[in-house]
């Protein structure tokens, strides 16, 4: 048997370090970083002695290993969002459930869905007021629960608006619930657990009635969105998904989905408003018809405001060699993707908001981790990427945004993401017509400046 070597950590109570945590979480992080290093033992409540890591080769290890030696962590997301849902699941199980709904998220269907999130976002955009301070950040939600509830659930009419009624009070009180001990008597339907319920059966009813009707409508067939997609997929054996299965990862879509992208485009206003250069280099760019710098812009944006601040595995094997360490089995270790993307050694000036640092170069999968990495990576990583690039896209083409001298909004948790505190707010202007095309010819005037000088 392997001796257990873990790193060092405070020796704190885990209610002090708890309450820490819960108060100051990321201050609380670079603080022991700094006192411990790379990586150190850390002891809170839901995760229990947990080892924290942030190096890269450890957390690249960490990531590629089998299943079989380190994989999920059996969180309350499994009851909340069932049985059947990505984070409750491990092994085999995920293995098929990965093959089967991977496809939906990439290549040509990615493209299908890039309209309903145009449409979303400038339905939603014509609501804004202008010249006055707003909050993005419920804008935001309202787009991608919406581009969600097209693209993923298929859902209109009737359906999508008994959806866009219940789901965000279900998710709101879901994100609370992962953080409370699952109580092991019924404490009545008034309880929070017990409204879950509730909401739970009436899900259930809507979306045993969206697959009715996608299965007895015509043009299953030619539907894009993804639960049309499941109904006609099939397992290597040939049977396809229950309908368990498909409630319960219908829901973790939208619950992984809706919140963390919403948070992220908020934080994409509120870091540009602070880089009048940027936001003017991003606009020549959309009036020129590009897209380099902003999609360079929303990787920085997830590098230096990871709205999902870290991701966690467990031991599974009798023991497991993590770089130094030796951890024993059921060993929860937390990445710290805000200590990653904060190293100075990976990132050079990590508090600087500096979208150049990724123009024309990828970033490395296991330094810039936003979507997490390995078996159970993010994934709707790319359909994130691209909806939050339409969304800026339409936002800089259609709408001058005011930069402002104010200090940067600290960060606020929302329970799973974290977003701008005061909620990512803006100042907008509509463009005019002739702005516009003004734009256009300024920008088609610079390139073929550029053309003659090359
Ligand atoms: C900016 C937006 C998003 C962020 C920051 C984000 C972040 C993450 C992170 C950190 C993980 C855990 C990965 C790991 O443990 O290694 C994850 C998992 C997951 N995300 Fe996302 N996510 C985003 C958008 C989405 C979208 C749009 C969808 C689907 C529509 C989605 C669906 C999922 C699912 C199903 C999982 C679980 C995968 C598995 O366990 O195999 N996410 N996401």
């Amino acid at each position: 048997m392997n001796t257990v070597t873990l790193p060092d950590g405070p020796s704190l109570p885990r209610f002090v370090l708890g309450g820490m945590a819960l108060v100051a979480p990321l201050w609380t992080m670079r603080r022991l970083r700094d006192r411990y290093g790379s990586a150190f033992m850390i002891n809170v409540p839901v995760f229990g002695e947990a080892v924290v890591i942030s190096d890269p080769a450890e957390v690249k290890q960490l990531f590629t290993t089998s299943p079989e030696v380190a994989d999920n962590l059996d969180v309350n997301l499994g009851m909340i969002l069932g049985p059947n849902s990505f984070f409750a699941i491990s092994g085999d199980a995920h293995r098929r459930q990965r093959k089967l709904l991977v496809p939906p998220f990439h290549g040509r269907r990615l493209r299908a869905y890039e309209a309903i999130v145009e449409e979303e976002a400038v339905r939603e955009m014509a609501t804004w007021p202008q010249g006055r301070e707003f909050a993005t950040l419920g804008p935001m939600m309202r787009i991608t629960l919406n581009a969600i509830l097209r693209a993923v659930f298929g859902a209109d009419g009737a359906e999508a608006a008994a959806l866009r009624d219940l789901l965000p009070a279900m998710v709101k009180l879901g994100s609370r619930l992962v953080a409370l001990p699952i109580p092991r008597t019924d404490l009545g339907r008034w309880s929070p657990w017990g409204r879950m319920h509730g909401y739970r059966r009436e899900y259930d009813a809507i979306i045993d009635r969206l697959m009715a009707a996608a299965r007895q409508g015509p043009g299953l067939d030619e539907r894009d969105d993804v639960l049309a997609l499941m109904l006609r997929s099939r397992y290597d054996e040939g049977s396809g998904m229950s309908r368990g299965e498909i409630g319960d990862q219908l829901l973790t879509l939208l619950t992984a989905g809706h919140e963390t992208t919403a948070t992220t485009l908020a934080w994409a206003v509120e870091r540009l408003r602070r880089h009048p250069a940027v936001l003017r280099r991003l606009a020549d760019e959309v009036d020129a018809g590009g897209s380099q710098l902003r999609e360079a812009a929303i990787l920085e944006v997830q590098r230096i405001r990871p709205v999902i601040d870290g991701t966690a595995r467990q031991v599974h094997s009798p023991s497991m060699q993590l770089g130094r360490w030796t951890l024993p089995e059921g060993q929860v270790v937390l990445v710290s993707i805000y200590l990653i993307h904060h190293d100075e050694a990976l990132f050079p000036n990590p508090r600087s908001f500096d979208p150049d640092r990724f123009v024309g170069r990828r970033p490395d999968t296991h330094q810039w981790i936003p979507f997490g990495g390995g078996a159970r990576r993010c994934i709707g990583a790319a359909f994130a990427h691209m909806e939050m690039n339409v969304v800026l896209r339409t936002l800089l083409r259609d709408f001058t945004l005011e930069p402002t001298s104010e200090h940067g909004e600290r960060w606020h948790s929302r329970g799973v993401a974290y977003c701008p505190a005061k909620g990512g707010r803006a100042v907008v202007h509509r463009r005019t017509r002739e702005q516009q095309l003004a734009g256009h010819i300024h920008a088609a005037a610079v390139r073929n400046t550029d053309d003659q000088e090359s």
